[in-house]
């Protein structure tokens, strides 16, 4: 596909459609084992929440007891997220820039689904260095993102069969997904990136990969699953700068 991408979130109806979106269906399989996981790889209590949007993330890891800092390039969704927590502390930052956080530095970079708005693989690779150099000695970026899979199977909570073009994607391509939880059904765009190619940018980004987790949906979950079971809908990817020390 050769379509210009534009960052579907600077839209205001789909913003206000994405505020009351919680962790429904397909969702919660994606923030369902991240307690465990953060537990596991993260030491202290600061958090950069990159690519926040309405806040959920960032809601999220403050149930967690960080603090928390998120960023967006989108001051539609960012209006939501304050709206929702006063109290919060949500930065627009320019595209591509992460200089206004220069100073600081946090014991997790967390990004939920930002990647997958995210085209170019030089901008992503730079944005990928810029956020490790953001972590303190023991810090760790957590990454979640979608799995190429989702964009070819039928989910609890997404439905891609409209896209049949989805099938040959390649990084970098335009693939569209309808989410079935929100009352705006007109397909959302996300940017289709191979595992093989966000290793690469990881690499590249001098960043060291700890661990890869696909979570799979269990009988025990409390929804039924379409695909959830069989195949994961997700990636969840957690690095630190290369060189640095720690388990
Ligand atoms: C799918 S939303 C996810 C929001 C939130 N993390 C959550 O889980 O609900 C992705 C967000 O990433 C933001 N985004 C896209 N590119 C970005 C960039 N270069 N820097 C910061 N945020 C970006 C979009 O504006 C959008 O709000």
């Amino acid at each position: 596909m050769n379509r210009e991408f534009s960052n579907v979130y600077g839209d205001e109806r789909r913003a206000g459609a994405y505020a009351d979106l919680e962790f429904p269906g397909t969702y919660y399989l994606a923030f369902r084992d991240l307690p465990e996981l953060i537990g596991k790889h993260v030491k202290g209590p600061d958090a950069l929440d990159f690519g926040c949007g309405t806040g959920r993330s960032s809601r999220f890891l403050k149930e967690l007891g960080f603090g928390v800092i998120g960023i967006d390039i989108a001051e539609a969704m960012l209006g939501h997220a304050r709206e929702r927590d006063p109290d919060g502390d949500y930065r627009l930052v320019p595209d591509g820039n992460l200089s206004p956080l220069n100073e600081l530095r946090f014991d997790l970079v967390f990004s939920a689904f930002t990647f997958d708005n995210i085209p170019d693989a030089k901008k992503r690779t730079a944005l990928l260095r810029d956020l490790g150099r953001l972590l303190k000695e023991e810090g760790r970026i957590i990454n979640l993102v979608s799995a190429p899979e989702i964009y070819v199977n039928e989910w609890t909570s997404f439905s891609t069969e409209d896209f049949p073009e989805n099938k040959t994607a390649t990084s970098g391509d335009l693939v569209q997904i309808v989410m079935l939880d929100v009352p705006d059904q007109r397909p959302v765009e996300d940017i289709f990136w191979a595992d093989a190619d966000y290793r690469d940018q990881f690499e590249n980004a001098a960043l060291e990969l700890l661990e890869t987790h696909h979570p799979l949906g269990k009988d025990s979950d409390p929804y039924t699953w379409a695909s959830e079971n069989r195949v994961s809908p997700w990636s969840i990817y957690v690095l630190r700068q290369e060189g640095r020390t720690g388990t």
